[in-house]
């Protein structure tokens, strides 16, 4: 079996500068051959070969069918899981030669993961998740409370942030998971379906101010979306596709 990333190209930015532009732009992931196989009572392939560059600020959304590795792609990136083979460079690192402080630095300050089931402590308030990792990185507790401030005011959720998230809808939730991962600014964030439980009208929002604030910060951006509207916020859509290998 192969697995391979077909690139539609998005006709907006096919004659524009910015994509001669993105040519130009250095490369921050590139991913080669990456496989990886979940062993258990059933053995899934959910990657088999992938190959993948992204350049430094670009905003690309990675679509396919359900089932077809998006997650376990971008948690390979993020670093939580380790594939079974390949290589990750990101920003010339190969960062599964990482070890455990290594990686652990890298979660904190490189990648910000937006997790399709949003992976909030339940027993902490929204104030608290948002700024457990700005604590990891030791930020003073001035700039704390202005970096939540700003992350729940454009996200709508400033309301909520003495509650404890069980309390909260699965959208409202979705905006805590991704404040998280945008706490501490990385320069690289991971969408993974971030909308997915969001109405039509504040997806839009999210993904407009998602998108915004990346252009700003200079933010690379890789979306994982069933949604076909995510790619009207980024530069390029990438289709995560299998191809059975025919029987001989
Ligand atoms: N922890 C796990 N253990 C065993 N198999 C798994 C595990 N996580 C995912 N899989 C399998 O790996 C494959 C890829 O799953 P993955 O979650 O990456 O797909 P996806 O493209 O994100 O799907 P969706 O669009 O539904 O979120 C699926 O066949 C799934 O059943
Ligand atoms: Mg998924």
């Amino acid at each position: 079996m192969k697995e391979v990333l077909y690139e539609k190209k998005l006709d907006k930015y096919s004659n524009s500068g910015e994509k001669s532009m993105s040519r130009r732009k250095s490369t921050i992931i590139e991913i080669s051959n990456l496989v990886h196989i979940y062993k258990g009572k059933i053995e899934t392939t959910a990657l088999a070969g992938v190959n993948l560059s992204v350049k430094k600020g670009e905003r690309l959304v990675i679509r396919g069918k359900s089932g077809i590795g998006k997650t376990t792609l971008l948690h390979c990136i993020a670093g939580i899981l380790r594939p079974t083979e390949g290589r990750i460079l990101v920003d010339n690192q190969e960062i599964l030669q990482y070890n455990e402080n290594q990686l652990a630095d890298y979660r904190c300050k490189t990648v910000g993961l937006i997790y399709q089931s949003y992976n909030l402590a339940q027993f902490l308030t929204v104030k608290e998740n948002i700024e457990f990792p700005m604590l990891l990185v030791k930020t003073p507790q001035e700039k704390r409370e202005k970096r939540i401030e700003e992350l729940t005011e454009f996200l709508e959720i400033s309301r909520y942030l003495e509650q404890k998230p069980e309390f909260l809808s699965g959208g409202e939730q979705q905006r805590v998971a991704i404040a998280i991962a945008l706490a501490n600014n990385p320069p690289i964030i991971l969408a993974d379906e971030p909308t997915g439980n969001i109405d039509v009208e504040t997806a839009e929002i999210v993904y407009t101010n998602l998108s915004h604030m990346c252009q700003i910060y200079n933010t690379t951006l890789v979306i994982a979306s069933h949604d076909p509207e995510a790619s009207k916020y980024t530069e390029r859509e990438v289709i995560l596709t299998r191809l059975e290998s025919k029987k001989r």
